[in-house]
Protein backbone atom coordinates (compact mmCIF):
# COMPACT_ATOMS: atom_id res chain seq x y z
CA UNK A 1 0.00 0.00 0.00
CA UNK A 2 1.38 3.44 -0.97
CA UNK A 3 1.44 5.64 2.38
CA UNK A 4 2.11 9.04 1.59
CA UNK A 5 0.61 10.12 -2.49
CA UNK A 6 3.46 11.56 -4.83
CA UNK A 7 2.23 14.06 -6.91
CA UNK A 8 2.98 11.98 -10.62
CA UNK A 9 3.67 12.66 -14.19
CA UNK A 10 0.25 13.87 -15.35
CA UNK A 11 0.37 11.77 -18.25
CA UNK A 12 1.82 8.49 -19.86
CA UNK A 13 3.23 10.36 -22.56
CA UNK A 14 4.35 13.25 -20.23
CA UNK A 15 6.20 10.67 -17.57
CA UNK A 16 7.85 9.17 -21.07
CA UNK A 17 8.78 12.29 -22.57
CA UNK A 18 10.41 13.52 -19.03
CA UNK A 19 12.25 10.27 -18.94
CA UNK A 20 13.36 10.50 -22.43
CA UNK A 21 14.82 14.16 -21.77
CA UNK A 22 16.70 12.37 -19.03
CA UNK A 23 18.04 10.21 -21.20
CA UNK A 24 18.44 12.65 -24.37
CA UNK A 25 21.06 14.59 -23.50
CA UNK A 26 25.03 15.29 -24.34
CA UNK A 27 25.56 11.68 -23.80
CA UNK A 28 23.71 10.80 -27.04
CA UNK A 29 24.70 13.70 -28.73
CA UNK A 30 28.42 15.04 -27.58
CA UNK A 31 29.47 11.61 -25.82
CA UNK A 32 28.66 8.72 -28.44
CA UNK A 33 30.27 10.41 -30.74
CA UNK A 34 33.36 11.29 -29.86
CA UNK A 35 33.44 8.00 -28.33
CA UNK A 36 32.89 5.81 -31.26
CA UNK A 37 35.29 7.90 -32.84
CA UNK A 38 38.00 7.15 -30.51
CA UNK A 39 36.89 3.42 -30.39
CA UNK A 40 37.21 2.78 -34.06
CA UNK A 41 33.42 3.16 -35.52
CA UNK A 42 31.59 0.25 -35.82
CA UNK A 43 32.33 -2.72 -33.98
CA UNK A 44 31.77 -0.22 -30.75
CA UNK A 45 28.30 0.77 -32.02
CA UNK A 46 27.51 -3.28 -32.32
CA UNK A 47 28.61 -3.71 -28.74
CA UNK A 48 27.25 -0.51 -27.54
CA UNK A 49 23.75 -2.08 -29.31
CA UNK A 50 23.79 -5.51 -27.59
CA UNK A 51 24.63 -4.21 -24.17
CA UNK A 52 21.49 -1.85 -24.45
CA UNK A 53 19.33 -5.00 -25.25
CA UNK A 54 20.75 -7.11 -22.86
CA UNK A 55 21.55 -4.85 -20.16
CA UNK A 56 20.04 -1.64 -20.82
CA UNK A 57 16.46 -2.43 -20.55
CA UNK A 58 16.73 -4.86 -18.22
CA UNK A 59 18.54 -2.58 -15.75
CA UNK A 60 16.00 -0.02 -16.51
CA UNK A 61 13.24 -2.30 -15.38
CA UNK A 62 15.03 -3.26 -12.60
CA UNK A 63 15.08 0.42 -11.63
CA UNK A 64 11.52 1.51 -12.59
CA UNK A 65 10.58 -1.73 -10.56
CA UNK A 66 12.06 -0.87 -7.26
CA UNK A 67 10.73 3.05 -7.85
CA UNK A 68 7.36 2.49 -8.68
CA UNK A 69 6.62 -0.44 -6.59
CA UNK A 70 7.26 1.65 -3.58
CA UNK A 71 7.00 5.67 -5.01
CA UNK A 72 9.83 6.09 -2.86
CA UNK A 73 13.59 6.76 -3.78
CA UNK A 74 16.53 3.96 -2.99
CA UNK A 75 17.02 3.96 0.03
CA UNK A 76 13.50 4.70 1.14
CA UNK A 77 12.26 1.68 -1.34
CA UNK A 78 15.01 -1.07 -0.09
CA UNK A 79 13.82 -0.23 3.53
CA UNK A 80 10.27 -0.72 2.44
CA UNK A 81 10.85 -3.82 0.13
CA UNK A 82 13.47 -5.79 1.72
CA UNK A 83 13.90 -4.64 5.66
CA UNK A 84 17.02 -4.86 7.39
CA UNK A 85 19.19 -5.23 3.77
CA UNK A 86 22.35 -3.48 2.91
CA UNK A 87 21.76 -2.52 -0.14
CA UNK A 88 19.79 0.72 1.37
CA UNK A 89 23.48 1.90 1.41
CA UNK A 90 24.22 2.21 -2.44
CA UNK A 91 21.85 5.26 -2.14
CA UNK A 92 24.82 7.00 -0.53
CA UNK A 93 26.98 5.74 -4.12
CA UNK A 94 24.30 6.74 -6.25
CA UNK A 95 23.72 10.26 -5.09
CA UNK A 96 27.58 10.69 -4.90
CA UNK A 97 27.72 9.41 -8.55
CA UNK A 98 24.80 11.71 -9.77
CA UNK A 99 26.71 14.64 -8.20
CA UNK A 100 29.96 14.40 -9.63
CA UNK A 101 28.76 13.31 -13.14
CA UNK A 102 26.01 16.43 -12.88
CA UNK A 103 29.40 18.79 -11.80
CA UNK A 104 30.95 17.95 -15.24
CA UNK A 105 28.33 17.62 -17.07
CA UNK A 106 27.62 21.34 -16.53
CA UNK A 107 30.86 22.23 -17.64
CA UNK A 108 29.75 20.70 -21.51
CA UNK A 109 26.29 22.75 -20.86
CA UNK A 110 28.35 25.56 -20.21
CA UNK A 111 29.92 25.10 -23.67
CA UNK A 112 26.63 24.19 -25.50
CA UNK A 113 25.46 27.82 -24.09
CA UNK A 114 28.88 29.34 -25.22
CA UNK A 115 28.26 27.88 -28.71
CA UNK A 116 24.75 29.05 -28.54
CA UNK A 117 25.88 32.55 -27.26
CA UNK A 118 28.45 33.13 -30.23
CA UNK A 119 26.58 31.61 -33.09
CA UNK A 120 24.04 34.03 -31.85
CA UNK A 121 26.03 37.27 -31.88
CA UNK A 122 27.61 35.82 -35.02
CA UNK A 123 30.66 34.97 -34.33
CA UNK A 124 30.86 31.23 -34.50
CA UNK A 125 31.35 30.51 -38.00
CA UNK A 126 33.19 31.81 -41.05
CA UNK A 127 36.58 29.84 -40.20
CA UNK A 128 37.81 27.18 -41.81
CA UNK A 129 37.53 23.38 -40.13
CA UNK A 130 41.08 23.23 -38.50
CA UNK A 131 40.58 26.92 -37.30
CA UNK A 132 36.99 25.17 -35.28
CA UNK A 133 39.56 23.18 -33.06
CA UNK A 134 42.13 25.92 -32.02
CA UNK A 135 38.75 28.26 -31.12
CA UNK A 136 37.53 25.70 -29.13
CA UNK A 137 40.90 24.87 -27.36
CA UNK A 138 41.58 28.84 -26.66
CA UNK A 139 38.02 29.02 -25.34
CA UNK A 140 38.38 25.74 -22.83
CA UNK A 141 41.85 27.13 -22.26
CA UNK A 142 39.86 30.50 -20.69
CA UNK A 143 38.65 29.95 -17.22
CA UNK A 144 36.38 33.14 -16.40
CA UNK A 145 34.36 32.06 -19.74
CA UNK A 146 34.28 28.54 -18.90
CA UNK A 147 32.93 29.57 -15.56
CA UNK A 148 30.52 31.74 -15.74
CA UNK A 149 28.52 29.75 -18.56
CA UNK A 150 28.66 26.92 -16.41
CA UNK A 151 27.75 28.62 -13.37
CA UNK A 152 24.84 30.56 -16.03
CA UNK A 153 23.77 27.26 -16.85
CA UNK A 154 23.64 25.79 -13.59
CA UNK A 155 21.34 28.96 -12.48
CA UNK A 156 18.73 27.99 -14.84
CA UNK A 157 19.17 23.90 -13.90
CA UNK A 158 18.23 25.01 -10.53
CA UNK A 159 15.50 27.65 -10.89
CA UNK A 160 13.73 25.22 -13.30
CA UNK A 161 13.76 22.53 -10.77
CA UNK A 162 12.32 24.83 -7.86
CA UNK A 163 9.28 25.01 -9.89
CA UNK A 164 8.60 21.25 -9.62
CA UNK A 165 8.48 17.93 -11.37
CA UNK A 166 5.19 18.44 -13.06
CA UNK A 167 5.32 22.07 -14.10
CA UNK A 168 9.08 22.67 -14.55
CA UNK A 169 10.53 19.24 -16.57
CA UNK A 170 7.26 17.50 -17.65
CA UNK A 171 6.30 20.99 -19.64
CA UNK A 172 9.67 21.17 -21.52
CA UNK A 173 10.58 17.88 -21.76
CA UNK A 174 6.70 18.01 -23.68
CA UNK A 175 8.20 20.73 -26.24
CA UNK A 176 11.59 20.46 -27.10
CA UNK A 177 12.52 16.45 -27.28
CA UNK A 178 10.20 16.07 -30.83
CA UNK A 179 11.86 19.51 -32.05
CA UNK A 180 15.01 18.19 -31.13
CA UNK A 181 14.35 15.03 -33.67
CA UNK A 182 12.89 17.25 -36.41
CA UNK A 183 16.72 19.04 -36.60
CA UNK A 184 18.31 15.86 -36.21
CA UNK A 185 16.72 14.45 -39.43
CA UNK A 186 17.10 17.63 -41.43
CA UNK A 187 20.98 17.74 -40.54
CA UNK A 188 21.20 13.79 -41.04
CA UNK A 189 20.07 14.34 -45.21
CA UNK A 190 22.17 17.27 -45.50
CA UNK A 191 25.53 15.46 -44.02
CA UNK A 192 24.48 12.33 -45.94
CA UNK A 193 24.27 14.39 -49.48
CA UNK A 194 27.91 15.84 -48.48
CA UNK A 195 30.81 15.11 -50.78
CA UNK A 196 31.92 12.00 -49.43
CA UNK A 197 29.99 11.28 -47.07
CA UNK A 198 29.98 7.25 -47.59
CA UNK A 199 33.34 7.06 -45.83
CA UNK A 200 31.85 8.28 -42.83
CA UNK A 201 28.93 5.77 -42.99
CA UNK A 202 31.31 2.92 -43.50
CA UNK A 203 33.03 4.11 -40.50
CA UNK A 204 29.75 3.82 -38.03
CA UNK A 205 28.50 0.52 -39.71
CA UNK A 206 31.59 -1.61 -40.74
CA UNK A 207 31.94 -4.02 -38.09
CA UNK A 208 36.18 -4.35 -37.01
CA UNK A 209 36.59 -5.51 -33.72
CA UNK A 210 40.33 -5.15 -34.44
CA UNK A 211 39.56 -1.67 -33.37
CA UNK A 212 38.17 -2.42 -30.24
CA UNK A 213 39.81 -4.10 -27.64
CA UNK A 214 38.77 -4.13 -24.34
CA UNK A 215 39.08 -1.15 -23.35
CA UNK A 216 36.52 -0.06 -25.87
CA UNK A 217 33.93 -2.58 -24.36
CA UNK A 218 34.20 -0.89 -21.50
CA UNK A 219 33.54 2.08 -22.75
CA UNK A 220 30.59 0.79 -24.97
CA UNK A 221 28.92 -0.27 -22.06
CA UNK A 222 30.07 2.14 -20.03
CA UNK A 223 28.36 4.70 -22.70
CA UNK A 224 25.18 2.86 -22.91
CA UNK A 225 24.33 3.07 -19.37
CA UNK A 226 25.13 6.79 -19.26
CA UNK A 227 22.67 7.39 -22.09
CA UNK A 228 19.92 5.80 -20.69
CA UNK A 229 20.80 7.30 -17.07
CA UNK A 230 21.38 4.31 -15.43
CA UNK A 231 23.31 3.12 -12.48
CA UNK A 232 22.85 6.00 -9.95
CA UNK A 233 19.70 5.91 -8.88
CA UNK A 234 18.37 8.41 -11.28
CA UNK A 235 15.56 5.77 -13.10
CA UNK A 236 14.23 4.97 -9.37
CA UNK A 237 13.55 8.41 -8.35
CA UNK A 238 11.57 9.57 -11.78
CA UNK A 239 9.54 6.02 -11.74
CA UNK A 240 8.63 6.91 -8.24
CA UNK A 241 6.22 9.34 -9.67
CA UNK A 242 4.82 7.07 -12.39
CA UNK A 243 1.41 5.82 -12.09
CA UNK A 244 0.41 2.45 -11.50
CA UNK A 245 -1.05 1.87 -14.75
CA UNK A 246 1.37 2.27 -17.62
CA UNK A 247 3.19 -0.73 -18.62
CA UNK A 248 6.59 -0.53 -17.44
CA UNK A 249 8.12 -2.90 -20.28
CA UNK A 250 6.85 -0.56 -22.89
CA UNK A 251 7.82 2.47 -21.72
CA UNK A 252 11.12 0.75 -21.04
CA UNK A 253 11.53 -0.65 -24.58
CA UNK A 254 10.34 3.11 -26.11
CA UNK A 255 12.00 5.08 -23.72
CA UNK A 256 15.82 3.32 -25.03
CA UNK A 257 14.65 3.20 -28.39
CA UNK A 258 13.86 6.58 -28.85
CA UNK A 259 17.41 7.20 -27.19
CA UNK A 260 19.14 4.93 -29.13
CA UNK A 261 17.59 6.32 -32.17
CA UNK A 262 19.08 9.97 -31.29
CA UNK A 263 22.71 8.83 -30.85
CA UNK A 264 22.76 6.96 -34.29
CA UNK A 265 21.12 9.84 -35.48
CA UNK A 266 24.16 12.13 -34.12
CA UNK A 267 26.94 9.93 -35.46
CA UNK A 268 25.02 10.17 -39.07
CA UNK A 269 24.78 13.43 -38.72
CA UNK A 270 28.59 13.75 -37.28
CA UNK A 271 30.86 11.34 -39.28
CA UNK A 272 29.92 11.89 -42.80
CA UNK A 273 30.91 15.52 -42.03
CA UNK A 274 34.36 14.32 -40.34
CA UNK A 275 35.16 12.48 -43.45
CA UNK A 276 33.57 14.49 -46.03
CA UNK A 277 35.61 17.75 -44.56
CA UNK A 278 38.92 15.47 -43.83
CA UNK A 279 38.89 15.74 -40.15
CA UNK A 280 40.11 13.12 -37.53
CA UNK A 281 37.32 11.06 -36.01
CA UNK A 282 38.99 9.80 -32.80
CA UNK A 283 39.72 13.92 -31.57
CA UNK A 284 37.89 12.97 -28.24
CA UNK A 285 35.22 15.49 -26.52
CA UNK A 286 36.20 18.58 -28.92
CA UNK A 287 34.88 16.34 -31.75
CA UNK A 288 31.38 18.18 -31.71
CA UNK A 289 32.40 21.37 -31.15
CA UNK A 290 34.71 21.64 -34.21
CA UNK A 291 32.08 19.50 -36.54
CA UNK A 292 29.30 21.13 -35.66
CA UNK A 293 29.88 24.58 -36.84
CA UNK A 294 31.20 23.38 -39.89
CA UNK A 295 28.41 21.67 -40.74
CA UNK A 296 26.52 24.51 -40.50
CA UNK A 297 29.00 27.00 -42.30
CA UNK A 298 28.25 25.46 -45.29
CA UNK A 299 24.50 25.10 -44.76
CA UNK A 300 22.60 27.80 -46.61
CA UNK A 301 21.01 30.38 -43.32
CA UNK A 302 23.71 28.26 -41.26
CA UNK A 303 23.55 31.02 -38.40
CA UNK A 304 19.87 29.99 -38.05
CA UNK A 305 20.70 26.26 -37.76
CA UNK A 306 23.43 26.90 -35.69
CA UNK A 307 21.39 29.27 -32.98
CA UNK A 308 18.17 26.28 -33.38
CA UNK A 309 20.30 23.35 -32.92
CA UNK A 310 22.48 24.80 -29.81
CA UNK A 311 18.69 25.86 -28.33
CA UNK A 312 17.79 22.50 -28.51
CA UNK A 313 20.95 20.87 -27.58
CA UNK A 314 20.56 23.20 -24.64
CA UNK A 315 17.09 21.85 -23.57
CA UNK A 316 18.14 18.15 -23.79
CA UNK A 317 21.19 18.93 -21.60
CA UNK A 318 18.91 20.77 -19.31
CA UNK A 319 16.39 18.21 -18.74
CA UNK A 320 19.19 15.82 -18.40
CA UNK A 321 20.79 18.00 -15.64
CA UNK A 322 17.64 18.57 -13.85
CA UNK A 323 17.27 14.48 -13.35
CA UNK A 324 20.51 14.39 -12.37
CA UNK A 325 19.44 16.85 -10.00
CA UNK A 326 16.77 15.46 -8.58
CA UNK A 327 18.09 12.46 -7.22
CA UNK A 328 19.99 14.26 -4.31
CA UNK A 329 17.24 16.54 -3.87
CA UNK A 330 14.67 13.87 -3.34
CA UNK A 331 17.07 11.63 -1.37
CA UNK A 332 17.08 14.62 1.29
CA UNK A 333 13.50 15.12 0.66
CA UNK A 334 12.98 11.27 1.70
CA UNK A 335 15.75 10.82 3.89
CA UNK A 336 15.94 13.83 6.27
CA UNK A 337 12.31 15.36 5.67
CA UNK A 338 14.45 19.07 4.87
CA UNK A 339 11.86 21.24 2.40
CA UNK A 340 12.05 20.79 -1.28
CA UNK A 341 13.62 24.69 -1.41
CA UNK A 342 16.43 23.73 1.21
CA UNK A 343 17.39 20.76 -0.55
CA UNK A 344 17.87 22.21 -3.67
CA UNK A 345 20.31 25.06 -2.49
CA UNK A 346 22.19 22.50 -0.88
CA UNK A 347 22.16 20.22 -4.06
CA UNK A 348 23.21 23.73 -5.93
CA UNK A 349 26.21 24.34 -3.69
CA UNK A 350 27.50 21.08 -4.11
CA UNK A 351 27.10 20.68 -7.76
CA UNK A 352 28.88 24.43 -8.42
CA UNK A 353 31.68 23.19 -6.33
CA UNK A 354 32.31 19.99 -8.74
CA UNK A 355 31.38 22.11 -11.69
CA UNK A 356 34.21 24.67 -11.40
CA UNK A 357 36.97 22.84 -10.40
CA UNK A 358 35.95 20.38 -13.98
CA UNK A 359 35.66 23.95 -15.87
CA UNK A 360 38.77 24.77 -14.84
CA UNK A 361 40.46 21.80 -15.58
CA UNK A 362 41.08 22.83 -19.06
CA UNK A 363 43.05 25.88 -17.42
CA UNK A 364 43.97 27.17 -14.08
CA UNK A 365 43.46 23.20 -12.40
CA UNK A 366 45.10 21.73 -15.71
CA UNK A 367 47.94 20.36 -13.41
CA UNK A 368 46.26 18.29 -11.44
CA UNK A 369 46.10 15.00 -12.91
CA UNK A 370 44.48 11.73 -11.47
CA UNK A 371 45.57 8.63 -13.22
CA UNK A 372 46.85 10.34 -16.04
CA UNK A 373 43.85 11.98 -16.71
CA UNK A 374 42.56 15.96 -15.70
CA UNK A 375 39.80 16.17 -13.70
CA UNK A 376 37.07 17.08 -16.35
CA UNK A 377 38.66 13.89 -18.18
CA UNK A 378 38.84 11.98 -15.20
CA UNK A 379 34.88 12.46 -14.11
CA UNK A 380 34.38 11.73 -17.67
CA UNK A 381 35.47 8.25 -17.49
CA UNK A 382 34.73 7.63 -13.71
CA UNK A 383 30.92 8.64 -14.09
CA UNK A 384 29.76 6.09 -16.70
CA UNK A 385 32.01 3.39 -16.32
CA UNK A 386 32.62 3.10 -13.09
CA UNK A 387 29.70 4.37 -10.56
CA UNK A 388 27.19 3.31 -13.66
CA UNK A 389 28.41 -0.07 -13.85
CA UNK A 390 28.89 -0.52 -10.49
CA UNK A 391 25.49 0.74 -10.26
CA UNK A 392 23.87 -1.27 -12.54
CA UNK A 393 25.37 -4.57 -11.07
CA UNK A 394 23.81 -3.70 -7.73
CA UNK A 395 20.40 -2.80 -8.81
CA UNK A 396 20.81 -6.13 -11.45
CA UNK A 397 22.06 -8.27 -8.48
CA UNK A 398 19.32 -6.49 -6.29
CA UNK A 399 16.23 -7.54 -8.27
CA UNK A 400 17.13 -10.47 -9.73
CA UNK A 401 18.19 -12.04 -6.94
CA UNK A 402 16.68 -10.28 -3.30
CA UNK A 403 13.83 -8.74 -4.06
CA UNK A 404 10.60 -11.32 -4.02
CA UNK A 405 9.25 -12.61 -7.38
CA UNK A 406 5.54 -11.37 -6.48
CA UNK A 407 6.91 -7.63 -6.55
CA UNK A 408 8.19 -8.04 -9.57
CA UNK A 409 5.26 -10.00 -11.58
CA UNK A 410 2.98 -7.53 -9.38
CA UNK A 411 4.92 -4.65 -11.27
CA UNK A 412 5.11 -6.32 -14.55
CA UNK A 413 1.56 -7.51 -14.67
CA UNK A 414 0.77 -4.32 -12.82
CA UNK A 415 -1.56 -6.09 -10.21
CA UNK A 416 -2.64 -9.01 -12.41
CA UNK A 417 -4.13 -6.98 -15.33
CA UNK A 418 -1.72 -7.46 -17.87
CA UNK A 419 0.18 -10.51 -19.54
CA UNK A 420 4.19 -11.31 -18.95
CA UNK A 421 4.81 -14.16 -20.03
CA UNK A 422 8.01 -14.00 -21.94
CA UNK A 423 8.83 -10.22 -20.25
CA UNK A 424 9.69 -11.66 -16.95
CA UNK A 425 11.90 -14.61 -18.04
CA UNK A 426 13.58 -12.64 -19.90
CA UNK A 427 14.09 -9.65 -17.73
CA UNK A 428 15.07 -11.88 -14.68
CA UNK A 429 17.46 -14.33 -16.65
CA UNK A 430 19.32 -11.18 -17.89
CA UNK A 431 19.30 -9.68 -14.60
CA UNK A 432 20.38 -12.92 -12.74
CA UNK A 433 22.95 -13.78 -15.33
CA UNK A 434 23.73 -12.00 -17.84
CA UNK A 435 24.02 -8.33 -16.64
CA UNK A 436 26.24 -9.28 -14.01
CA UNK A 437 28.37 -11.82 -15.36
CA UNK A 438 29.04 -9.95 -18.57
CA UNK A 439 30.08 -6.60 -16.67
CA UNK A 440 32.53 -8.74 -14.01
CA UNK A 441 34.17 -10.86 -17.06
CA UNK A 442 34.38 -7.49 -19.08
CA UNK A 443 35.80 -5.50 -16.24
CA UNK A 444 38.53 -8.62 -15.79
CA UNK A 445 39.18 -8.57 -18.91
CA UNK A 446 39.86 -4.96 -19.05
CA UNK A 447 42.03 -4.90 -15.95
CA UNK A 448 43.95 -7.52 -17.38
CA UNK A 449 42.84 -9.87 -14.21
CA UNK A 450 41.80 -12.73 -17.00
CA UNK A 451 43.68 -12.72 -20.43
CA UNK A 452 41.16 -13.28 -23.74
CA UNK A 453 44.32 -14.82 -25.47
N1 LIG B 1 21.44 10.13 -20.06
C1 LIG B 1 21.95 11.47 -20.10
C2 LIG B 1 22.67 11.68 -21.39
O1 LIG B 1 22.79 10.79 -22.19
C3 LIG B 1 22.81 11.78 -18.92
C4 LIG B 1 22.09 11.55 -17.66
C5 LIG B 1 20.99 12.19 -17.26
C6 LIG B 1 22.36 10.57 -16.71
N2 LIG B 1 20.56 11.70 -16.09
C7 LIG B 1 21.36 10.69 -15.73
C8 LIG B 1 23.30 9.61 -16.61
C9 LIG B 1 21.35 9.85 -14.65
C10 LIG B 1 23.29 8.78 -15.50
C11 LIG B 1 22.28 8.88 -14.56
O2 LIG B 1 23.12 12.74 -21.66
Amino acid sequence: MMKEKRTGFATRIGAIAATVGSAVGLGNIWRFPYQAGENGGGAYILVYLICIVLLGIPIMMSEFIIGRSTHKSMKGAVEQLTPGSPFKYFAYVGVLGALLICGYYSVVCGWVVEYLWSSADGTLLGHTPDQYGKIFETFVGTPQRCVLWTLLFLVLNFLVLSRGIQKGVERMANIMMPLLFVLLIVFCINSLLLPNSGKGMSFLFNIDFDELGWEGVVDAMGQAFMSLSLGVTCLITYSSYFKDENSLMKDAVTISALDTLVAILAGIVIFPAVFSFGLEPGSGPKLIFEILPTIFQQMPGGTIWAVLFFVLLFFASITSTISLSEIPITFMIDEYKISRGKAIIITAVLMTAVAVVSALSFSTLSDVELFDMNIFDFLDYVGPNFFMLLGGLVTAVYVGWILKKEVIHDQLTNGGTRRSRFVQPFIIFCLRYIAPIAIVLIFLFYTGILDAD
